[in-house]
């Protein structure tokens, strides 16, 4: 079967790609995918409500080994261009925190608003279809496909590869496009998984689970995030730690700043001089909360009074409670990360249109590149724009 363009992934950035280059007049376009349904991380994502992008979206929110690379895509195609496209569709949205937006209603409107574009734009999709050989003859793609049980041989002059990163694998993701990237000559950057918990050996957490705060977490050369930590089972989690994770190398420390904003030293001095009789932990539970100040004043070893800590030692608990710093064991890896860091090395790729400077006619867009966003709406804002950036160099190229 011919085709002009066949992308490859029903998720964000095949769904708003496959929305935006078909058409009238722009030739035959095939969307596919294995999986049973289209956009499932859309529809699981932000609690089922969908952060589906961030009003302050810069370049600064993303890691990539070029920090510019997004730049274009992204302003051409911003947040308040997908805000307006969800307005239209009549769907309702909120902000939530620190630009992230969301759904009032479900995750599911965005799946359905992105697959109604998709139909009304002509465009066919097949789901349950793997996908076997890619092969490229020097004019036209090949792929040979595998749809529900039936092998297809297709043919396209132009191919968009929109299968992810390698997070969540029992929902389905894997490394094919990276496999394709490699089998026409680009280069993969080192993929870790990110936006991830952190694990601890021996459950060192495990009697705080379900303990939140609002911290300022950093790695050693990470930028600084103030937002909730919560621990778990397994050890560290919480929108600040998920952040970190992003920057953390292996065996590093992250430093926590327990009590962000205020002056431990001066607290702890007004609270000696108010209340020299109590313990540290009873004094500490008025602003951490009390599980938490527990296991810290134990940590501390203090059994005795705040009347009898001499200013040195005051400092010393506060610079703890300012400076805490833990070794994670590891992460929790792909199982749960929200996105794979690193990918197709944007060096091969054209920041305009994301087509292959190896093979014209090849594209890569989403969460396959070299381009991780930060938590908070970013990510999907990346696969809108990459999208965008690909499905106008598509369109325009078939008039
Ligand atoms: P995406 O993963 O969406 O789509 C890839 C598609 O390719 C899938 O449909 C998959 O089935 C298909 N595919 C994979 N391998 C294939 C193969 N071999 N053959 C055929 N098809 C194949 N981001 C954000 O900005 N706000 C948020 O609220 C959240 N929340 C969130 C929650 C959870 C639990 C996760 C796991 C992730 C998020 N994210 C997020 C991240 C966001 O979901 C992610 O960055 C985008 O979905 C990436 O879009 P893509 O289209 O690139 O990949």
């Amino acid at each position: 079967m011919e085709f002009d363009t066949v992308i490859l992934g029903a998720g964000a950035a095949g769904l708003m790609c496959a929305a935006h280059c078909a058409g009238p007049g722009r030739g035959r376009v095939l969307l596919v995918d294995h999986a049973k349904a289209p956009g499932e991380k859309i529809r699981i994502s932000g609690g089922g409500r969908c952060n589906f992008t961030n009003t302050g979206c810069e370049a600064a929110n993303f890691l990539s080994s070029n920090p510019h690379f997004a730049k274009s895509a992204l302003a051409r195609y911003g947040a308040w261009d997908f805000v307006s496209l969800v307005s239209e569709h009549g769907i309702a949205w909120h902000e939530k925190t620190l630009g992230q937006l969301f759904c009032d209603e479900s995750a599911k409107q965005i799946v359905a608003m992105l697959t109604g574009l998709v139909a009304q734009a002509g465009a066919e999709m097949w789901l349950s279809t793997s996908v076997g050989e890619v092969r490229h003859d020097g004019a036209l793609f090949s792929l040979t496909l595998d749809k529900d049980g039936t092998p297809r041989q297709v043919t396209a002059r132009r191919l968009v590869v929109a299968t992810g990163g390698k997070s969540i694998p029992k929902m389905g993701a894997t490394g094919l496009a990276y496999d394709i990237a490699r089998q026409f000559g680009h280069a993969v950057t080192q993929t870790r998984p990110a936006l991830v918990p952190f694990t601890f050996p021996e459950g060192r957490f495990a009697p705080l689970s379900g303990v939140a705060l609002p911290v300022v977490a950093q790695t050693v050369d990470g930028p600084p995030f103030a937002e909730a930590l919560l621990f778990t089972h397994r050890g560290l989690s919480g929108p600040s730690v998920l952040q970190v994770s992003s920057y953390w190398r292996n065996g590093e420390p992250v430093k926590i700043d327990l009590l962000p904003g205020q002056d431990a030293f001066a607290l702890l001095r007004a609270a000696r001089a108010e209340a020299g009789r109590r313990g540290l932990a009873r004094v500490l539970a008025s602003w951490l909360p009390t599980r938490l100040a527990d296991a810290v004043a134990e940590e501390l070893a203090h059994p005795g009074n705040l009347a009898d800590l001499s200013d040195p030692r005051l400092q010393e608990i506060a610079q703890r409670l300012h400076r805490w710093q833990v070794i994670p064991g590891g992460t929790e890896g792909y199982r749960t990360a929200e996105v794979t860091l690193g990918g197709i090395d944007t060096a091969g790729l054209s920041s305009q249109t994301m087509e292959s400077t190896q093979l014209p006619g090849l594209y890569f867009i989403g969460e396959c590149v070299d381009v991780t966003g930060w938590l908070g709406g970013y990510n999907f804002q990346w696969a809108w724009a990459s999208a965008m950036a690909c499905a106008r160099a598509l369109s325009g190229a078939q008039g």
